[in-house]
């Protein structure tokens, strides 16, 4: 960064502090940063942008992470009993753009991910009876996920990996601001939506409801070709654990990740950006940059310290969010040899289009059951508190155990071995925003006051995929701070 900026910013400071800002006065940097680029969350996208800006590109950088480590939604549970690693977020990598290749680069080596072809029993999770529900037969599945790739085939370009070509409102292709379920039966999909649902679509809350953008955004064309074995299978390091991957770019970034930090005060300007990063153990560093990257999800909570501007808060505004949470539990009533799935009563006999509505537990799946180990996903809104989610699951075992669905032991309590909050995620606007230009305003905010954006709500869901979307974004971060 040059020194003529780092005074302009000091000067800013000063104003800031003067102006009475508590924190920005009373506390005392324990050191100063001064970088090229700063990225705050050290997730999916922003540890692939920090190892590309700083390999590739030969910047200084420095990652603003607010966990002990890198990789945002791969949680990974090490059983003390058995010794086994299992990954009960993050599940698998698609074989999409850059991906192989940043596995190659970092020496991670990769296996298709396997998939089990474990039995499922459909329960109604909220009354704990059985419902009698048969899915769509696998060769109409297919046939189906073919049939819809051929129709949004056509739409990836406007979305994927970025919103760059994305049109005026007049423009806009009428099936995206379609809701899901009026897409599905306008093509007549209704054998794909299961398989939807279990993989990515339970994420979206009420997925039915969802824009049709905002579902392509999480299971669109790349997930769809894999599935079609147009593109390869999806992959996971050999070892079996993603964690990996991040564990070997944190090695790479080395000191210049800060660790269980967060933004508490920032001062953005189109000259450069001071954060004032509090630690985990309450000590302050300053960090002076040329730019700024956004790899955090854009909530009113997250951005909050970064002062935004009234444009940035007119789109912010916007987003709505679901919030996850997934865990390991156990307990002794729960099957060794099938997946409960969460199932409405009105999907009896063969309804697609019946789904569970936020807040919903979306199923239990053995995982290592000789170890009593199951995985448990949640869903809620904005309201689900982990609390609230917890109480969720117990609820529902118990339930499954008073109607006979379960065997009951007595005595019996959930354990929750490992419990994940994923927080606020697919965030996502109605149709009439949609329509109202509400994408092109979001891409416009690229760039400004030095900061850019960039995660899921800039791109897709799938890891992959953000890495490309960075692959586009770096070189405009680059060219905006000449050496
Ligand atoms: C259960 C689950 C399963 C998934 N499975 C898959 C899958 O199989 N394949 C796939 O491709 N994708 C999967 N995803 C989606 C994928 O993980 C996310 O879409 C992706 O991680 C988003 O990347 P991101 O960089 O936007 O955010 P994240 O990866 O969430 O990164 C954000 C980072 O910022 C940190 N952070 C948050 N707030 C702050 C703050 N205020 N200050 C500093 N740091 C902060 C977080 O700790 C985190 O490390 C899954 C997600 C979940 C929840
Ligand atoms: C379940 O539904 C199928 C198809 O409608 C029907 O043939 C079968 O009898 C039902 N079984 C039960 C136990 O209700
Ligand atoms: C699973 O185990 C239960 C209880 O042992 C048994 O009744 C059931 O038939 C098994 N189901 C499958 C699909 O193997
Ligand atoms: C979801 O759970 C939260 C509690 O955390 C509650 O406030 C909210 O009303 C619930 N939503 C629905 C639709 O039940």
């Amino acid at each position: 960064m040059a020194a003529k900026s780092v005074t302009r910013l000091l000067g800013g400071l000063v104003v800031a502090a003067s102006l009475g800002s508590a924190s920005l006065s009373q506390s005392i940097a324990s050191r100063i940063l001064v970088k090229n680029v700063a990225i705050v969350g050290g997730g999916a996208s922003g540890a692939h942008a920090a190892l590309r800006l700083k390999e590739d590109y030969g910047k200084s950088i420095v990652v603003i992470e607010a966990a002990d480590h890198l990789g945002g939604h791969v949680s990974s549970y090490h059983d003390p009993t058995t010794g086994r690693d299992f990954d009960y977020g993050l599940n698998s990598f698609n074989d999409y753009g850059p991906a192989r290749d940043i596995f190659t680069r970092l020496s991670v080596s990769v296996t298709p991910a396997a998939h089990g072809d474990l039995a499922s029993k459909s329960v109604d999770f909220a009354s704990g009876q059985l419902v009698n529900h048969t899915g769509p037969a696998i060769p109409d599945m297919f046939a189906a996920l073919g049939k819809m790739y051929g129709i949004v085939k056509q739409y990836e370009s406007l979305m994927i990996p970025s919103y760059a070509q994305f049109p005026a409102p007049s423009a806009i292709p009428a099936d995206l601001l379609l809701s899901f379920g009026e897409f599905v039966i306008k093509y007549s999909l209704q054998a794909a939506v299961p398989q939807i649902f279990a993989i990515t679509g339970n994420g979206l809350g009420d997925l039915l409801a969802t824009p049709t953008l905002y579902v392509l955004q999480a299971f669109g064309p790349a997930t769809l070709e894999s599935f079609l074995g147009i593109a390869g299978a999806p992959f996971v390091p050999s070892s079996g654990r993603n964690a990996e991957v991040y564990e070997a770019i944190a090695t790479r970034l080395g000191s210049n990740v800060l660790y269980s930090s967060k933004v508490v005060q920032s001062l953005r300007t189109g000259f450069g950006v001071v954060l004032w990063v509090q630690g985990g153990d309450g000590k302050y560093t300053l960090v002076l940059a040329d730019q700024l990257v956004m790899a955090i999800e854009p909530t009113p909570e997250n951005i909050e310290p970064f002062n935004p501007t009234a444009s940035e808060k007119a789109v912010f505004d916007k987003f709505a969010y679901s919030t996850v949470y997934a865990g390991i539990v156990s307990h002794p009533s729960l099957p060794t040899n099938a997946s409960l799935v969460n199932t409405v009563p009105a999907a009896a006999p063969s309804n697609y289009l019946a789904l569970p509505k936020p807040n919903f537990t979306v199923a239990f799946t053995p995982i290592d059951p000789a170890a009593g180990l199951w995985s448990v996903g949640v869903v809620g809104n904005e309201a689900l508190t982990s609390d609230a989610a917890k109480a969720l699951v117990t609820s529902n075992i118990n339930a499954m155990v008073a109607s006979g669905v379960l065997p009951g032991v007595s005595g019996a309590k959930v354990t929750f071995k490992a419990w994940a909050v994923h927080g606020a995620m697919h965030a996502r606007v109605s149709a009439a925003e949609l329509k109202a230009d509400f994408i092109r305003k979001q891409v416009a905010l690229q760039g400004k006051t030095s900061t850019w954006w960039t995660g899921a709500a800039w791109s897709s869901t799938a890891t992959s995929i953000l890495w490309a979307y960075n692959d586009l974004l770096l070189p405009k971060i680059v060219a905006a701070s000449p050496a």
